[in-house]
């Protein structure tokens, strides 16, 4: 057979015929766009609305038999918070719609999610464990592994647990043992917190969740641990040389526990770190009478007079402790919740005077820390919750 020599600049239109031809290669799809709320980014750009008409039917009411009732606003007597939502930016005028309880417990069916840290993430799972009571009247308390608040979701077989941890890092109390001592300087003892080791209470949980939730940064003051009966850090089971104060212990702990987290959680683990929650004591300290009775929202222009740090205000705390927690996530997979925000506009929902015990305001002065359920932490709830959600459907999870 004589053969065929083509110069090639003549089968140059053929290949290209060819190639036309050829089905194109497929295309990447976009992502799925995420619900409203579903993005962590939606807690920090956004602004408060009410809450559109007709309203949601409440999930849950003040005989919730998961509530704590120094939360248990309506049933202390305080009026009911105004009905708000949140609208975040990128929705577009929507609001964060309320969770889905019974499409939660059938999405994450099988899985458990646990919180470590101190109240503010008890405040948060109390209004998360009455939203998804609603949808599972079988719903049964659960205190097991160490957890010290939980619910057991016999529909969906769920499990969301709280390990209380105030510091996240293991303390112990070790008294003075002279009392002639405690004479001289006033030093009554001190807890010593050994940076490197986690609390009991989560050091044997980490493979145990399907996403872990932490916090840590109300108790990093020295309202609760004061000159007579202070902090003293440990690493290795040595004392630190020089001795570190209270600011600098928290931030080696944060960085200490991020690493912890990161070597012993499960790479398929969702691993969240909720920012501090801002109080709003106004003309003085919780125990100087500090009030937050107020019905009254916080303007945008007014919040850093009332939180940023360089104003010296007495709801400093917030901030200063979020850029800590900041610098010990950076290059970590752990992601941050950013609740500050949103919150810091919500003079409007503590629970303030209506503590439902007799003497706790003299006692313990107003809480303008913790807040009324139904209230804020709904809506920490809804936007965790979707974020949750979107992981176990499009994630790794
Ligand atoms: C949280 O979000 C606010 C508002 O965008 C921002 O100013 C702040 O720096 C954020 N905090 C952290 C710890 O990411
Ligand atoms: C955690 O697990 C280790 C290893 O099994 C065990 O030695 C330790 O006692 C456990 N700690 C707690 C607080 O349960
Ligand atoms: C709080 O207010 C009461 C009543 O006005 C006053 O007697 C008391 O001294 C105040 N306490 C502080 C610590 O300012």
């Amino acid at each position: 057979m004589p053969r065929l020599r083509l110069p090639l600049v003549l089968l140059l239109p053929v290949a290209l015929t060819i190639l036309l031809l050829l089905p194109s290669p497929p295309r990447l799809l976009p992502p799925p766009p995420l619900p409203c709320g579903a993005a962590l980014s939606d807690a920090v750009e956004g602004r408060w609305v009410p809450t559109p008409s007709p309203a949601p039917p409440p999930l849950y009411s003040p005989s919730c038999p998961f509530h704590r009732n120094a939360w248990n606003c309506l049933r202390n007597g305080r009026p009911q918070l105004a009905a708000l939502s949140w609208a975040p930016t990128r929705c577009g005028g929507a609001v964060v719609p309320r969770v889905d309880a019974a499409g939660f417990l059938a999405a994450a069916r099988g899985r458990r999610v646990g919180f470590v840290g101190d109240s503010l993430s008890e405040n948060l799972v109390v209004a998360l464990l009455c939203a998804l009571r609603s949808a599972d009247d079988g719903a049964r308390k659960w205190k097991r592994r160490g957890a010290w608040r939980g619910g057991y979701f016999p529909r969906g077989d769920v499990l969301i647990a709280y390990h209380r941890a105030v510091l996240l890092a293991k303390y112990t109390w070790h008294p003075v043992d002279n009392l002639e001592e405690v004479r001289k300087d006033g030093i009554k003892g001190s807890y010593r917190v050994d940076v490197d080791i986690p609390a009991d209470d989560w050091v044997n949980i980490t493979k145990f969740y399907d996403v872990l939730i932490f916090n840590t940064g109300h108790w990093w003051d020295t309202y609760k641990f004061p000159k007579e009966t202070p902090l003293v850090f440990y690493k290795g089971g040595k004392l630190m040389e020089p001795p570190l104060g209270i600011h600098d212990g928290l931030k080696v702990v944060l960085r200490s526990m991020a690493s912890y987290i990161e070597r012993e959680v499960p790479r398929k683990t969702l691993k969240l770190w909720r920012t501090q929650s801002p109080r709003h004591f106004y003309g003085g300290e919780w125990d100087h009478n500090g009030s937050c009775v107020s019905d009254r929202l916080l303007e945008e222009h007014e919040l850093d007079s009332w939180f940023d740090p360089r104003f010296g205000g007495v709801n400093k705390d917030a901030r200063t402790v979020n850029s800590a927690i900041q610098e010990a996530l950076a290059g970590t997979d752990i992601q941050l919740l950013n609740l500050t925000y949103m919150s810091e506009f919500r003079a409007d929902a503590h629970p303030s005077i209506w503590l439902g015990k007799k003497d706790a305001v003299a006692v313990y002065g107003q809480d303008c820390m913790h807040w009324c359920l139904p209230g804020v932490p709904d809506t920490w709830v809804d936007i965790l919750v979707a974020h949750i959600l979107h992981y176990f459907n499009h994630g790794k999870g």
